[in-house]
């Protein structure tokens, strides 16, 4: 991902890869929302037809038929249980920074780990303990404050904790699981285990250990060191970011980078900077990234994501896979661009 300063966010979907539920068009079981309010605890919130739109980077993207922020453990265990017991589809969102909705919006319930106790980051030692829905820049700033480095290059990634670890999301050569220990997370039937990272399956931009599993929070570690190093090299790849990549509402790369190749410089040599599918352009600045303007759809996005690839496979042979996560409905005619 792209930095904080983008803005927003990063997503940690237990069901961007595969829902637990099959609920499709309206999926409004009767009483389910009196049913998942009952169960939750007072500071919790639920919100009903919430913008996705105004929950990602990207800006697009319709409703979610309910979103709720939990504020405790139990209250996710009860929503997981509510949704799988009445087969509505669950999201967990993160900062929203590698999601797309789609227009017509989520039919189910979309998870946000907003509330304060999910983004506790505290220093132990040389180990820090932050909550899935911590900012990366915070868990880098509170490293930097404790004299604890190899964290630096997280400042730079617009994300949460949980999404971080559900992406393995990297920047600046590094990648989140380079420097965590530990991986706290619920299964889909609401238990909460901790696992050590080797134990949890994460590859380039993937974790296969989260695919069906809701992160709680992490443990990372440091090497002790000097502040003022620690900030400097903060410096350097913040001014590194900001000379290549863009600071209008994006997502940021928008592709993986296939084998060998950096699918942003494959783009830019077949020219397809300053493509636009109406208020979706692909960014001057770097060319793996599609930026929005004010009044940009989802389905504008999709449909520049659709003319790139399908340039890229005519003109290079080359198939180029997403890296942001498409949810929501109609997103199957899209996803499946995965396995293709
Ligand atoms: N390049 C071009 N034209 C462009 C963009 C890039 O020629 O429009 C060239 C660059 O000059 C460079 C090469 O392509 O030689 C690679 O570019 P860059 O260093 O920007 O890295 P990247 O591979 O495009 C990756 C991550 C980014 C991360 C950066 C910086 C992926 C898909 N992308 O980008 O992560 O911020 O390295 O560390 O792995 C993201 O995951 O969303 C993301 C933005």
């Amino acid at each position: 991902m792209a930095e904080c300063e983008y803005g927003t966010e990063l997503m940690n979907p237990a069901e961007a890869s595969g829902s637990i539920g099959t609920a499709t068009e309206k999926a409004r079981p009767p009483m389910f929302e009196s049913r998942l309010r009952e169960g939750l605890s007072g500071e919790a919130r639920l919100f009903r037809d919430e913008p996705m739109a105004r929950r990602t980077t990207w800006r697009v993207g319709g409703p979610a038929d309910w979103l709720v922020e939990p504020a405790q453990e139990a209250d996710l265990a009860w929503v997981v249980r509510v949704c799988r017991e009445e087969r509505v589809p669950l999201l967990v969102l993160g900062r929203g920074s590698n999601l797309l909705v789609t227009d017509a919006g989520f039919r189910g319930v979309v998870v946000a780990l907003a509330h304060p106790l999910w983004q506790r980051v505290e220093v132990v030692g040389d180990r820090i303990r932050s909550g899935a829905g911590a900012r990366l820049k915070a868990v880098a700033c509170v490293a930097r404050d404790a004299g604890l480095s190899g964290l630096e290059f997280l400042e730079g990634i617009p994300g949460s904790v949980g999404g971080a670890l559900r992406m393995n999301a990297g920047a600046m050569g590094s990648c989140t699981f380079d420097v965590v220990e530990l991986v706290r997370f619920m299964t889909m039937d609401g238990q909460v285990e901790e696992r050590s990272a080797r134990e949890m399956g994460a590859r380039y931009r993937g974790c296969d250990g989260l695919r069906e599993r809701i992160a709680l929070g992490a443990v990372f570690r440091g090497r002790p060191a000097a502040r003022e190093e620690i900030q400097e090299r903060m410096r350097q790849y913040s001014e590194r970011r900001w000379a290549t990549q863009p600071a209008a509402p994006s997502a940021g790369c928008v592709f993986k980078n296939p084998e060998g190749l950096a699918a942003g410089r494959l783009l830019d040599e077949l020219g397809c900077k300053g493509w636009r599918e109406g208020g979706a352009r692909v960014s001057e600045e770097h060319a793996n990234f599609i930026v929005t303007e004010p009044g940009a759809t989802a389905s504008d996005v999709l449909r520049l994501m659709a003319r790139l690839r399908s340039h890229v496979q005519v003109e290079r042979g080359v198939n180029l896979e997403p890296e942001v996560q498409i949810v929501g409905e109609g997103a199957e005619a899209w996803v499946c661009w995965k396995g293709d």
